[in-house]
């Protein structure tokens, strides 16, 4: 069905309150396909629980809202198995049903808003641990042709917090399922990231004992988007090279930075945030959550530019103090 003039308040996690022209769901491939066609020369953009979004005005076109689910075993051995997963279903339910499996690969990555379609685009990552560790492949729909198209790992060029979909392939392609390999016990398990280590301390390390621990620090930290509208971290953190960073350590000794790779280092955006005094500071709507610095927050009526000039005024300050360029993380529609 084709709903008009709809708000999406209940459609991003932000919670702003921008209008569609025309709104469907989306509930199967041929549902998808049929629903393209008949845009023609409309324009169309796809969502999925819009939870890295900011809408910053009304859309004059088709919003679609892809909500095709299942979750099915393609392929196992005694070691791992091959799960295929529609791109509508729930990022964290697909996590609850690997653990109830006893699969481990995703269990650092608990809680993390948003449909498994998504997941690829932007390579989700959260506590040592990256999707593309687990990712095999993907099914996509090319738009010009509207042919499906397979995309192993290789093709998909992951980064951090980045993919070939959020590149080259922006807007050009709709992702309709995704494989994982995920494992079979015993289990390899990542506890590396420092707050996890210490959560797990005096405890079993097992793939439920890690996500309870994750759960529990992302719960600390993170506004739930149901209580208080936000999109997770705004900004990436930026990377770095060597040259700056020293030029910044010897101002800031106590600067965090992270390994990234050589000559590169990562420096968290949250901590360049709470350095400028903008750590829990509110702008009528719009504020910065006192506990995570990444993330911008609406209070209950901001509007998406609302939203956009705080994140622009952190981004120019940003760059005054400390010559750095934040990138957004959340995409801007
Ligand atoms: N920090 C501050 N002030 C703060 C928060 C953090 O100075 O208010 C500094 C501390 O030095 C801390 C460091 O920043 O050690 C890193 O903080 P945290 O571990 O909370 O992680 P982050 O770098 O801010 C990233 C991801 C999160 C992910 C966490 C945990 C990005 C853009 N964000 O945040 O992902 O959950 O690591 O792995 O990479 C998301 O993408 O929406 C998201 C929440």
């Amino acid at each position: 069905m084709i709903k008009k003039n709809i708000s999406l308040k209940n459609y991003n996690t932000f919670g702003i309150d921008a209008k569609t022209k025309y709104f469907s769901e989306i509930s199967n491939e041929k549902d998808l396909v049929e629903k393209i066609k008949k845009c023609k020369k409309t324009p169309f953009r796809i969502l999925g629980e819009g939870s890295n979004i900011l809408l910053t005005k009304d859309y004059n076109g088709f919003t679609f809202i892809i909500k095709n689910k299942g979750i099915n075993i393609l392929q196992e051995n005694e070691y791992e198995i091959v799960v295929e997963v529609q791109a509508g279903e729930n990022w964290h339910d697909f996590v609850l049903w690997a653990l109830e499996k006893d699969y481990a690969g995703i269990e650092n990555l608990a809680l993390i808003p948003g449909t498994v379609g998504a997941a690829p685009i932007q390579n989700i990552g959260a506590y040592g641990m990256e999707l593309k560790t687990v990712f095999k492949s993907c099914r996509a729909l090319e738009i010009e042709t509207l042919t499906f198209k397979i995309f192993n790992k290789k093709d998909c060029d992951f980064g951090y917090r980045s993919s070939i979909f959020k590149k080259e392939l922006k807007e050009k392609i709709i992702i309709t399922s995704v494989c994982f390999v995920l494992q079979k016990p015993p289990h390899k398990m990542n506890t590396d990231y420092d707050p996890l280590k210490n959560a797990l301390k005096g405890k079993k390390n097992t793939i439920q004992n890690i996500a309870d621990a994750v759960i529990d620090i992302r719960k600390s930290k993170l506004p739930d988007p149901s209580k208080i509208g936000n999109g997770g971290s705004f900004f990436k953190n930026p990377i770095i090279n060597n040259d700056k960073f020293l030029k910044l350590k010897s101002k800031y000794p106590e600067i965090p930075n992270f390994f990234e790779s050589s000559n590169k280092i990562k420096i968290p955006a949250a901590w360049l945030i709470e350095k400028i005094g903008y750590k829990g500071k509110r702008f009528g709507n719009a504020g910065i959550h006192n506990k995570q610095a990444l993330v911008i927050v609406n209070y209950g009526n901001a509007k998406g530019r609302d939203i956009l000039m705080l994140a622009k005024e952190i981004q120019d300050k940003i760059l005054i103090h400390f010559g750095i360029k934040l990138e957004s993380e959340v995409n801007l529609f």
